[in-house]
């Protein structure tokens, strides 16, 4: 038997492999919800457009309901044969519904159908995740400020650096969050066009309201180029480009809590509700959310190249390659929200060894930097000579394997003989941490008070 939806030229159906690469609706379902209120704006505007009778389309929307109820519920019976949710769909609704169903189709295609549904469902994801996103800065703003003075060590090159503080290093992330909404929230405001009515890719001849359909869609607009409107996913891809941003940031801290969760690090701890064990090793505290959160980043990344790479060769307009845009989509939308999840419960549970971070914030002559500021303010060195002279002094603490506050007044003046005795004042790393009072530094009032800013910023967001 042949399609009951296109079928009308076609004598027999189609060969098997060809129903198997062609059906999407193993993983279009996703959409049913989107589907059913885009069909019911359309058809409600058909009515009022007088292109539909009243009775009918009022039929159909009692109709539609009625198979949402059904899918809901999962009483609904999904057909390969019907190849995806739109006829999925519309299928059920003419054998509830009777002949009129057929009227549902009239000024639109599957082309304009797949791009609303899927740009709603979009459009859906991204409020969601901008939630989380939410979610996560405020856990990372109430650590942040429970820890805002309590010293450890910042590193490069995964050296030790300089003192920092512990409410410092999590207001990083809050930023880096904040960056990622602003991003989704660009994509959302470009993608909230309504793409419905644009039909096959030229218009239709019917006389439709494109401003009603969008308007009842919660969209801005409708898109403004037929052949462009079922065309693009760019939508998607900038979404995702977000999305792998964000997961790359995620993955940073996660790494930072696989290293510092370790015995050689020792800065946190999670509890039992995020840790795991080992079936051989009795001992072991396995990190695995924060493992997984850094590894589901790959599939998220993934899934932004292998969307670029399906659209970067298509000609104008609809081309059934861009069936292949959801699968990586719904894939990246679920990971990432788990990622946030996961890392939003771990910033929550970890707990903090204050002692052990402070007790390891002066090691590798962190407070270098400190006695090179001191030679440029007290003795008035060029910093790049200031620089040259504390590199001995280290030398000197170095060769006797201690630190640069255990070396005596007679030492230092052996390297630069005007050092005074309130150089040691520098070497702490408390003090050190405290005169890094440069907008966006590390001392404690500073990390407070950025992060009673965004906790106000925060709290002054609707929802
Ligand atoms: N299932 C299709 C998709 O996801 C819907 C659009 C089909 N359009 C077409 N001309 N065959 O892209």
């Amino acid at each position: 038997m042949s399609n009951k939806m296109w079928g009308g030229r076609f004598a027999s159906a189609p060969d098997a492999i060809m129903e198997e690469i062609n059906a999407s609706i193993d993983f279009d379902r996703e959409l049913f919800r989107q589907d059913i209120a885009a069909s019911k704006a359309h058809v409600a505007m058909l009515a009022e457009t007088g292109i539909v009778e009243a009775d009918d389309a009022a039929a159909i929307g009692r109709g539609l309901d009625a198979v949402l109820a059904e899918i809901e519920s999962g009483r609904f019976t999904f057909s390969r044969a019907l190849e995806d949710i739109h006829m999925n769909v519309e299928s059920r609704l003419t054998d509830l519904v009777g002949p009129a169903a057929g009227r549902l189709h009239t000024a639109r295609s599957r082309n304009d159908q797949v791009a609303v549904d899927f740009r709603l469902w979009v459009r859906d994801a991204v409020d969601a995740l901008d939630g989380q996103m939410r979610d996560l800065q405020i856990a990372l703003v109430d650590r942040a400020l429970e820890h805002a003075s309590a010293v450890m060590p910042g590193f490069t090159h995964l050296q030790p650096a300089q003192p920092i503080t512990f409410g410092h290093h999590l207001m990083a992330y809050v930023e880096m969050i904040g960056r990622d909404r602003g991003r989704l929230a660009d994509a959302r405001r470009r993608m909230n066009e309504c793409p419905l009515g644009a039909a096959a890719l030229a218009g239709t001849s019917f006389p439709i309201d494109r401003y009603k359909t969008a308007i009842a869609l919660g969209f801005d607009r409708p898109t403004a180029n037929s052949l462009d409107s079922v065309s693009d996913r760019d939508f998607a891809l900038e979404v995702l480009a977000a999305a792998a941003i964000c997961a790359t940031h995620l993955s940073r801290f996660a790494e930072e809590i696989v290293l510092w969760t370790g015995p050689f690090f020792g800065f946190l701890k999670l509890s039992d509700k995020f840790s795991t064990g080992s079936s051989i090793m009795p001992q072991k505290r396995n990190p695995d959310a924060a493992e997984l959160a850094r590894g589901k980043t790959g599939r998220i990344l993934g899934a932004l190249q292998g969307l670029l790479v399906v659209m970067k060769g298509l000609p104008l307009a609809y081309s059934k390659d861009m069936q292949e845009d959801k699968e990586g989509v719904f894939d990246a939308v679920r990971s990432l929200s788990l990622c946030l999840a996961a890392m939003t419960g771990m910033t929550r549970d970890m707990s903090v060894d204050v002692a052990r971070m402070k007790a390891t914030a002066g090691a590798g002559y962190a407070t270098a930097t400190d006695l090179a500021d001191w030679l440029v303010r007290r003795l008035g060195l060029p910093f790049r000579e200031a620089h040259h002279v504390t590199g001995k002094l280290v030398g000197v603490a170095a060769a006797r394997e201690v630190g640069l506050e255990d070396l005596s007044l007679a030492d230092m003046r052996s390297v630069e003989p005007r050092i005074e005795q309130d150089v040691f004042d520098v070497l702490g790393v408390e003090k050190s941490v405290a005169s890094r009072t440069s907008y966006g530094g590390a001392a404690p009032d500073n990390v407070r008070a950025q992060a009673e800013s965004w906790r106000a910023r925060l709290a002054a967001e609707p929802g």
